[in-house]
């Protein structure tokens, strides 16, 4: 096998997004493009993978370091263009035997698939390849011009003559270089073109000169969607959304209205799950087989058990554990609690920093109150307990297995096994009362 060695240009000011963001950290699907492009590398076989970045990129470098702490970073003090990007990076492909990829940053639904085509082009005996795609509009994007198969040269958009504008045939900016050629190459790329830049692309004409062998592989368009704006931004959210509903219901997840659910990056749904109407997952999210997510649900770093029942109108915050079978019906928030099999909490309740045992019904407009405005406490209630609708449970709190809570109980003491607690104002009713107050209304009236 050969080695890999994938460098990503990232350095670019991304001036138009107009964000104090650097425009690779925007996210796609709950990931920052960046992250979607190092998985693909990875996925694709990179040995090793070099991120060139801005000199004011700490962000993104810390990013990186969360994600892989072996990915290396190198800083382009000033944007030069994408062949001085690449050649920062000699660090790492000074001494490299394998091949060389060359990826930008701000194309993050590039597809390993793709990145794999383009290897083999290489392993047939290419020495450079050159992703192309057929774009429906090639206006700003860099040409290639061919004779057969081979690829005689690239010429940006700037630089094209009136005939070579028509030429559709476009570069994606992703190339392949076996590593001699890249070093052979790489110190003779100049910036006499239109904008004054060492153009990463010149390694073409230049490698030909140099005889060494020249192709290109293809690409589909929605994989080389470049994200410069947020109008792009958004159509590569669409992009990968599509995808993910595509993958979901191949793998054996029903859909109702695929269009309207949301996925994050690592959104895991297993076989038989039906998901209803404008659902949204946050990052974080796993689903196991046989259960439902009714319409208007909100998930985030929540695991929903074996044929359990959510929703509709439920929101899952990170933390929550519903085991098999249990449900959070509508209007019911968990945030960072267990909520043990079979348990129901069925209506209009905050359950949040709990433990709920196995069985365990909690009633309507149950509220944990585990927050007093400065610390968070933990309430756990036992299996098989009721939880009478419309208590507070004052946290740190315990009820054990069995226990009956009253509706309308303020819990603030722990309840023991089988007991009934009821902590509320005691009723009483005054006989003939209702008369007397109608009574009273006639009077001021008259
Ligand atoms: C580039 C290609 C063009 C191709 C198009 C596809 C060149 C010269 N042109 O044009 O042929 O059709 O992509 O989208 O390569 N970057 C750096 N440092 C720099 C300059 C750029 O790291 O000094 C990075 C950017 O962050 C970006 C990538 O390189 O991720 C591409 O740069 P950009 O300026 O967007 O190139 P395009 O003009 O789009
Ligand atoms: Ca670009």
């Amino acid at each position: 096998m050969t080695a890999i060695l994938t460098i990503v240009l990232a350095a670019g000011e991304g001036k138009r997004m107009k964000s104090s963001t650097p425009k690779v950290l925007h996210k796609i699907g709950g990931l920052p493009m960046i992250g979607h492009t190092v998985k693909t590398c990875k996925s694709s076989g990179a040995d090793k993978i070099a991120v060139v970045v801005g000199p004011k990129h700490q962000q993104i470098e810390e990013l990186l370091h969360t994600v892989d702490a072996n990915i290396g970073v190198v800083t382009q003090t000033e944007q030069l263009g994408t062949g001085h990007a690449a050649k920062q990076a000699r660090p790492y492909w000074e001494n490299f035997e394998g091949y060389v990829f060359v990826l930008f940053a701000d194309n993050p639904m590039i597809q390993p698939e793709t990145i794999e085509n383009a290897k083999q082009v290489l392993d047939k005996g290419a020495d450079l390849v050159v992703v192309g795609y057929e774009p429906v509009s090639p206006k700003g994007y860099g040409r290639l011009i061919m004779q057969g198969d081979e690829l005689l040269e690239i010429v940006e958009d700037k630089d094209c003559t009136a005939e070579q504008q028509k030429i559709g045939f476009c570069n994606s900016g992703i190339m392949g270089f076996k590593a001699d050629c890249l070093r052979a190459v790489i110190n003779k790329i100049e910036n006499q073109n239109a904008q004054s830049e060492f153009y990463l692309t010149d390694a073409a004409a230049i490698a030909r000169a140099q005889g060494w062998s020249v192709k290109t592989s293809k690409s589909p368009e929605d994989e080389v969607l470049g994200v410069n704006d947020r109008v792009q931004l958004a159509q590569a959210e669409q992009c990968f959304q599509s995808r993910m509903r595509k993958n979901a219901m191949l793998k054996g997840v029903t859909l109702v209205a695929p269009e309207t659910v949301f996925f994050a990056y690592d959104t895991i749904i297993e076989n038989d799950v039906l998901v209803e109407q404008n659902v949204v997952f946050g990052p974080g999210v796993v689903v196991k087989t046989g259960a439902v997510i009714h319409a208007f649900s909100h998930l985030e770093g929540a695991t929903v058990g074996e044929g359990a029942q959510i929703g509709p109108y439920a929101r899952l915050r990170p933390g929550t554990n519903m085991a098999a079978k249990s449900k959070a019906g509508n209007f019911v928030e968990v945030k960072k609690s267990d909520i043990g099999e079979g348990a129901k909490i069925n209506h209009l309740s905050y359950i949040g920093d709990a433990q709920v045992g196995a069985g365990t019904n909690i009633g309507a407009g149950t509220i944990t109150c585990n927050y007093d405005g400065k610390n968070k406490y933990k309430t756990t209630i036992g299996a098989n307990s009721f939880i009478g609708s419309n208590s507070a449970l004052v946290a740190p709190v315990t009820i054990a297995d069995g226990a009956y809570v009253a509706s309308g109980s303020v819990v603030t003491h722990d309840v023991e096994k089988d007991a009934l607690a009821i902590g509320r104002s005691r009723q009483t009713n005054k006989a003939g009362y209702a008369i007397e107050i109608r009574r009273r209304w006639t009077k001021d009236e008259s």
